[in-house]
């Protein structure tokens, strides 16, 4: 039996890439899904092409770094489905400046997208979830978060909040059976992928240097949170799972002495 079937829930960012294959993922497992999305065009599409293939979402415009508006989202979707399972914080961009390079503006819009965004999806979920005495949470952080990422200081300090974020609502809410992870993707082959760290053909040195031989695709991602989401993973919480393939793993002596090895 699908093991989500009855359960209700939002997945932020999922008008595309990661979000919207964890929110397909959830989908097949039974649970309803509120696709939300700043792209109002993108999350209708989503929700058309699951419907054609007969699963259950309903399609949300919200950008998440807006405090009110994130409440009043979370109070229409305890007032239609009457409580919330599963919140998955996935609404993100990434952007390159050097630091001493950076605005103001580009550095606040980082911080309030994904420190903030998260912060406010996740205290409106927590409310709904503690009257049910169950919930699970996944944030979307990433590797960035596990070695600062040059070129990156924004987009590194906004996922290194997110990881504090998890452990701190896993030690409070845990006692209301509601988990708190974390999964830091390494590079995967999205829309926000393909136009940052996989531009300019530098795809196959990727995955060249990585153990695993391939840049990740969103269902690597989603995968990790259909586990994390199961109602049986009711003991791990607080943590950030890396999933990259064993990229993080290999530094430069590593990929020396592989490619002369390879070599002969
Ligand atoms: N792709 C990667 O290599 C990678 C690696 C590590 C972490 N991540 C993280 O994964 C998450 C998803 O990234 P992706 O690669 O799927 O990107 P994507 O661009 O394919 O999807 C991101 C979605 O988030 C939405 N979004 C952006 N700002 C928003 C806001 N303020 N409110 C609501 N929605 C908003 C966008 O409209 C878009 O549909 C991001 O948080 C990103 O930082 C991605």
């Amino acid at each position: 039996m699908s093991y989500l079937q009855g359960q209700i829930a939002v997945v932020t960012g999922s008008g595309s890439g990661i979000g919207k294959a964890v929110a397909e993922a959830l989908c097949q497992q039974g649970a309803h899904v509120c696709i939300v999305d700043l792209d109002a065009t993108r999350a209708a599409e989503v929700v058309e092409q699951f419907k054609a293939k007969g699963l259950r979402a309903a399609d949300y415009a919200l950008d998440v770094s807006n405090s009110r508006r994130v409440s009043e989202f979370f109070t229409s979707v305890e007032e239609t489905y009457g409580k919330l399972d599963i919140l998955v914080n996935c609404a993100g961009y990434a952007a390159t400046s050097l630091l001493d390079e950076m605005d103001d503006e580009a550095w606040t819009r980082m911080l309030s997208v994904h420190a903030d965004g998260s912060f406010y999806c996740l205290r409106e979920a927590a409310k709904i979830m503690k009257k049910h005495h169950y919930g699970r949470v996944v944030n979307i952080s990433s590797l960035a978060a596990e070695s600062g990422m040059y070129g990156h200081v924004h987009y590194t300090a906004a996922k290194y909040a997110i990881v504090g974020l998890t452990e701190v609502a896993a030690k409070e809410l845990g006692p209301f059976h509601i988990t708190v992870n974390a999964i830091k993707p390494g590079i995967i082959r999205t829309p926000l992928g393909e136009q940052g760290l996989l531009a300019n053909g530098v795809g196959e040195r990727f995955e060249r240097v990585t153990p695993i031989q391939r840049i990740g695709e969103p269902k690597d991602i989603a995968r990790t949170a259909a586990f994390l989401v199961h109602p049986e993973s009711d003991f791990i919480t607080g943590t950030s799972i890396v999933v990259d393939g064993g990229f993080i793993l290999m530094n430069e002596m590593d990929t020396v002495v592989c490619e002369s090895l390879r070599q002969v």
